[in-house]
């Protein structure tokens, strides 16, 4: 496994949640703190990037997780290239090591890499120069470290006793690098209960999500619940969808709709990661409902980001 921490103890690369202890994530999320100011605005720029470079390296689609990288950086000062994987000289048959190596030599301080490929997140962060660091914007199914510190920000707004919270997580969870990064910030802040629930082919297998709950029918999956979090079913990730339920059969069945709300608690919220497919797993009336805190999690993955990247500029060699 890659390490994430320099000796010095700052924050090198942001590949996983899953070896972070809670000093180090509760440090991250009170950080993030810092850079929200009321409502409607975000903290002053700062200069910790001034002369650095951050490069977007996206291979596949994004708009909250490719914006908030780059409205954070670029609050932290830092120059910021992006380049999609569609348009980049990856059609023409670069291997993306040689990619991250052309970009290096243009100096870029800090990589921050969404891929469907599990694995490359790591395997670039061995081969990058030291110095340098590389954030995972989303690998695979597998993780998604800063949506995970995102979404549990927004859990500690809402509810900061997070270890009597039940927090049931529904849809498709077996495809969703979001479950799992916030499965595992949730086990590092010790949450209270963790639900998994959907229908049978979406959930994950039995030996991942320790300690969690499965459910097989919704109602009993949201009764009680502090926090619903709704998850878009990712059929691009599935090699086939025998059993998988239609859209209209699914929102039927496991669709959150203000009537099933009322199964969770009075003041449950209600998060989605986004992008939202309404009418399949979440009603409008629900998603733009009085218990929803969607917005409020855009809004807080700005702030993560620009603290993830303000801990990584600590530990960048030599002067920009
Ligand atoms: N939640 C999330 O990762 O959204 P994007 O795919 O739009 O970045």
């Amino acid at each position: 496994m890659i390490e994430q921490f320099n000796r010095d103890g700052t924050l090198r690369h942001l590949i996983t949640l899953a070896n972070l202890n809670r000093t180090q994530l509760n440090a991250l999320l009170d950080h993030a703190e810092t850079y929200l100011v009321g409502h409607a605005h975000y903290a002053p720029r700062e200069p910790r990037l001034l002369g650095r470079t951050v490069a977007l390296l996206f291979f596949e689609p994004s708009t909250r997780t490719r914006v908030s990288f780059h409205l954070a950086a670029t609050r932290l000062s830092a120059d910021v290239v992006t380049l999609d994987g569609d348009a980049s000289s990856r059609v023409k048959g670069e291997t993306l090591l040689d990619t991250v190596r052309t970009l290096e030599a243009m100096h870029t301080d800090v990589f921050v890499v969404r891929t469907a490929e599990a694995g490359i997140p790591a395997l670039l962060a061995g081969h990058i120069g030291r110095g340098k660091a590389l954030i995972n914007a989303g690998e695979a199914h597998c993780e998604h470290p800063t949506q995970g510190l995102l979404d549990v920000l927004t859990i500690r707004q809402h509810k900061p006793d997070i270890r009597n919270l039940c927090v049931a997580i529904v849809g498709d969870i077996r495809h969703s690098r979001v479950a799992r990064s916030a499965a595992q910030a949730l086990g590092i802040l010790d949450v209270g209960e963790l639900r998994l629930v959907g229908p049978e082919p979406l959930l994950p297998d039995t030996n991942e999500f320790d300690g969690a709950v499965r459910y097989a029918e919704l109602e009993p999956g949201l009764r009680d619940a502090d926090v619903i979090m709704a998850l878009r079913i990712q059929r691009e990730r599935m090699r086939k969808e025998a059993g998988i339920p239609s859209n209209d059969a699914y929102f039927k069945r496991f669709g959150l709709t203000a009537e099933r709300l009322k199964a969770a608690r009075g003041d449950v919220i209600v998060m989605h990661p986004g992008p939202i497919n309404r009418e399949v797993e979440i009603s409008s009336a629900v998603a733009d409902g009085p218990h929803s805190v969607i917005g409020r999690q855009v809004t807080n993955g700005v702030a993560v980001r620009m603290a993830v990247l303000a801990r990584i500029a600590e530990g960048l060699s030599g002067t920009p």
